[in-house]
């Protein structure tokens, strides 16, 4: 199969399941209109998410990396009335941008965005624990550092995603000591490990190219 056979079925995948949806929409159209980049999950990947935290009955959801609010929508929008999405945010402005879309979007009650570097915010969250759930879609230098406080924050029985950890095949390089690299396979191999996960890892080919997504539970 080539990329265009890939893609074409992505899309399928996307206008059959996922459909239009004005507030994702405009939320993409915002971020890039302030300049971030275009890296929030693909709408099936969004979705995924989505679904996991309603399979999950999660209330209580902690996410780690904003950017623009796309998948912070999807998240919120699978929590009950009372439930909470504690999303970090290293840039104010990025974070500012993300508040006006999730509010846009009706779910403004359910989303805190704290803002700052989450190893400084993750420490100040021991009082809302245990989260349900957790997606971890920041630098990937700190996989490590962000797995182990989902653990902390977590309970037996918490779902732990982890976004981005087949980067187009090059963690399986072992040559390829690059930062994001290595920090994604260091995290990989911490699941494996580390006695306070079980956790399996699925490629991804969607309209976010190929890539990977980590899925984990707290034992
Ligand atoms: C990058 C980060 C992401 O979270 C993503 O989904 C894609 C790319 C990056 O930093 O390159
Ligand atoms: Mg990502």
């Amino acid at each position: 199969p080539t990329p265009a056979d890939w893609q074409r079925l992505d899309r399928w995948f996307a206008d059959t399941l996922v459909g239009h949806d004005d507030a994702l929409e405009q939320a993409v159209h915002d971020q890039a209109a302030a300049g971030m980049p275009a890296i929030e999950v693909a709408p099936v990947n969004g979705k995924f998410l989505h679904l996991l935290a309603r399979i999950a009955g999660a209330r209580r959801v902690l996410e780690i990396g904003t950017l623009g609010g796309y998948s912070t929508i999807w998240l919120a929008r699978a929590v009950p009335e009372g439930g909470r999405v504690v999303t970090i945010e290293a840039e104010p402005a990025n974070a500012a941008v993300a508040r006006a879309s999730i509010d846009r979007a009706g779910v403004g009650e359910k989303v805190d965005i704290r803002v700052g570097r989450a190893e400084h915010v993750l420490p100040t969250l021991e009082g809302e624990a245990p989260f349900d759930l957790v997606f971890i879609d920041a630098d990937k230098e700190s996989n490590t550092l962000y797995l182990d406080w989902a653990a902390r924050l977590g309970r037996p029985g918490t779902v732990v995603v982890v976004d981005n950890v087949g980067r187009a095949g090059c963690v399986a390089d072992e040559s390829d000591e690059s930062p994001q690299i290595d920090g994604t396979r260091r995290g990989l191999r911490m699941l494996a490990s580390d006695p306070r996960f079980d956790a399996t890892a699925l490629q991804t080919l969607d309209a976010k190219g190929w890539d990977g997504v980590a899925l984990a539970m707290v034992v």
